[in-house]
């Protein structure tokens, strides 16, 4: 599979269907030289973790009103970010996302590396690429479950997952381009959501179906294979 077709294709498909969403910078916006707000990004993302997009739509544009800024989010009182936060659900993220909001307050902003952003409290691997490939256009591979099913089925893995993260995190980089490639992680986020979805792929509307291994093979709606809990 070439890295030039398939991120190609894909990100043709988003140029025109990409799902328009509160904390988005969309296709055409960006193209026109708007550039993402990473505080917007980074609150989005870490919502995103635990609950559905149609959730976080609301307490996103709460948030964002009562606080536009990572430095007003900084100042806010612990107590009225966790009422804020009410529903949610896992409040140690929450207290997670205080300690950053400080911690980049702090430093004068967001670091615009993997690295920087990897060594604020509470970000994890998947917040510090999402953050660094959305917000600053670095190469960098976002994997969440809907990118694994992409994969797992644009390579047809059969090994089950769990075990098999670590070669559909591989898999997902060796697709990642180097140009436009926050465009790029929202694309396969959006096709997993919308198209490559679990049950029912929907195959015939796929940018990809003719990369797809699986889709070959006609076992699309297989994968990924997951050992029994
Ligand atoms: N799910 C989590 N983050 C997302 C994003 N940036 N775009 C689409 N779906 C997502």
């Amino acid at each position: 599979i070439d890295r030039e077709q398939v991120s190609g294709a894909l990100l043709r498909w988003y140029d025109r269907a990409a799902r328009v969403l509160p904390w988005r910078v969309g296709p055409a916006e960006r193209a026109a030289g708007v550039v993402p707000d990473p505080y917007r990004v980074w609150l989005s993302e870490v919502m995103l973790q635990q609950t559905t997009v149609a959730t976080v739509k609301a307490y996103f544009h709460r948030f964002t009103t009562r606080w536009p800024t990572v430095e007003a989010l900084a100042a806010a009182q612990d107590a009225e970010v966790m009422a804020e936060w009410a529903g949610l659900g896992y409040y140690a993220r929450a207290r997670n996302l205080i300690a950053c909001a400080r911690a980049v307050a702090a430093q004068g902003g967001f670091p615009d590396t993997l690295d920087g952003l990897r060594a604020l409290p509470g970000i994890g691997a998947y917040t510090a690429a999402s953050v660094a490939a959305i917000a600053f256009d670095r190469s960098e591979t976002v994997v969440d479950g809907n990118v694994e099913r992409v994969v797992a089925r644009l390579f047809a893995v059969r090994d089950p997952m769990p075990k098999s993260k670590p070669m559909l995190a591989r898999l997902a980089a060796r697709l990642t381009p180097l140009e436009r490639p926050g465009d790029f992680a929202q694309a396969m986020m959006d096709l997993g959501a919308t198209v490559c979805t679990p049950r029912t792929p929907r195959c015939d509307d796929c940018p990809l179906a003719g990369f797809c291994e699986a889709q070959a093979q006609g076992i699309a709606a297989e994968l990924p294979v997951k050992t029994a809990k």
